[in-house]
């Protein structure tokens, strides 16, 4: 043990102390006593202990209010009660206030080993497991999706409220518009994000390969499956599975997929065996999936079983304020990455940003900037690093034209932040 676990023994009776004292210390534990609760408050109040083990029935300060004392000043405590035979209540009580797990006396001294010894684990993984969240929620949390209009506070709010739950979400939008970006935001962002997240692009396989991707296969089930396969459902497990481009799948596919929310359980390709997975479904699509029901294309069972909570990532073009922000974001991370001293964009290249339309979104002005600190000669952007397509006068005025060509006004003097 790299650093000793302090453990804080509370008895009224001082035999039991010493013996706790005495068997605890063997362990390899640093032991403390304290003969009442006053006294084991106080002593909180100088050193941070791993694990309190207290009596619950002390005359004046009981083992009750040690407990919530240790709860408020200190949380990350281990409680550990001992109750005398027949006060079970007062027992389930303290775990309602947050101990840890309760010893019977007359106890046996191997129990309170292995209790120990088993909050000391649980809260080791705890802490592993938050620093792994941490670490991955620094990555995808909602700062990293770059978008301060209104239309963007909304998709914030969404994510918020639906990262904790298991529903179903759809996204829905245009390509480009941050589809996948928001699915990893509600995965990293909800109680799974230690779990794995599955993107699969349905769009792109064919149904037969789609099929075993995602259930799996047994040996045999086809030419070629010469071991049995783990499907990405059963990869995801505990976890979220992110199915892009929903709107593209066939009919049949469609139907297995119905199975999958229905059921929560799985076969895979060939097999009989069906296999419960606990998964959440994150669909993206950039069709109007409800148009498609209109026309048979898609099930509409299936549209009202993903469609539970739909959130829709809105165009570029409708939200001309966040384009400075997400051109100096990409500006910032391409310069880093290239490691090109570029530091802003000229004016009149931000114009030319403001009035274009963007059919790729953000993916296309991600493109455009990176290209555009790829050729850049200066520390700043300048129109001619912009593609010939951004720089011709529209021919028509967008509908927004007169409210970017204010915003453009009102930024003649913005500049970009040094990075
Ligand atoms: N609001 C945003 N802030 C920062 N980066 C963004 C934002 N929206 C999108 N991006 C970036 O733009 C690129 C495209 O986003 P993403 O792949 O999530 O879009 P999509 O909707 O899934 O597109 P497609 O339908 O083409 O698959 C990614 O590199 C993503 O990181
Ligand atoms: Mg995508």
């Amino acid at each position: 043990m790299s650093t000793q676990v302090h453990i804080l023994v509370v008895d009224d009776d001082e035999v039991t102390c010493n013996l706790l004292d005495e068997v605890l210390s063997k362990e390899g534990y640093a032991v403390d006593r304290a003969l009442n609760g006053r006294e084991a408050i106080g002593k909180g109040e100088r050193t941070l202990y791993d694990v309190v083990l207290t009596d619950i029935k002390m005359i004046g300060v009981d083992g009750m209010e040690v407990l919530r004392a240790y709860r408020q000043k200190s949380p990350e405590t281990i409680i550990i009660m001992m109750t005398a035979f027949g006060s079970i209540d007062t027992a389930i009580q303290a775990i309602k206030e947050g101990a840890y797990d309760y010893v019977s006396k007359p106890f046996k001294l191997e129990e309170i080993k292995l209790t120990i010894h088993r909050a000391l684990e649980q809260n080791r993984l705890l802490q592993e497991n938050l620093l792994y969240r941490q670490e991955l929620i620094t990555k995808y949390k909602l700062e990293n999706i770059v978008g301060r209009s209104p239309l963007m506070l909304q998709v914030y709010k969404t994510i918020a409220r639906v990262a904790e739950s298991r529903s179903t979400v759809l996204l829905v939008g245009e390509s480009g518009t941050g589809k996948e970006l928001v699915a990893r935001a509600i995965h990293f962002n909800s109680l799974r994000a230690a779990k794995p997240f599955v993107a699969v692009d349905c769009g792109s396989l064919a149904e037969t390969l789609l099929e075993s991707e995602l259930f799996g296969h047994v040996r045999g089930a086809f030419t070629g499956a010469i071991t049995s396969k783990k499907g990405l459902f059963e990869e995801a497990d505990g976890g979220t599975c992110f199915l892009d481009e929903v709107g593209d799948i066939s009919l049949t596919m469609q139907a297995k997929l119905l199975r999958v929310l229905q059921e929560h359980e799985i076969k895979r390709v060939g097999g009989t065996e069906t296999i419960k997975m606990d998964v959440r479904i994150v669909a993206a699509t950039n069709k109007n999936l409800e148009e498609m029901v209109a026309e048979k294309k898609f099930r509409e069972d299936l549209f009202y079983r993903l469609n539970v909570v739909s959130l829709h990532l809105p165009p570029l073009r409708d939200r001309g304020e966040d384009i400075p922000l997400l051109a100096d974001h990409f500006l910032r991370k391409y310069a880093a990455e290239n490691k090109k001293p570029v530091s802003r964009i000229s004016q009149e290249a931000l114009d030319h940003l403001l009035l274009y339309r963007w059919p790729g979104n953000v993916r296309e002005l991600e493109n455009v900037i990176e290209r555009a600190v790829t050729l850049s000669h200066s520390s700043i952007i300048l129109p001619e690093d912009l593609p010939r397509r951004l720089r011709v006068e529209p021919v028509e005025a967008p509908p927004a034209f007169s409210l970017r060509i204010s915003h453009c006004l009102n930024w003649k003097s913005y500049t970009f932040k040094r990075y």
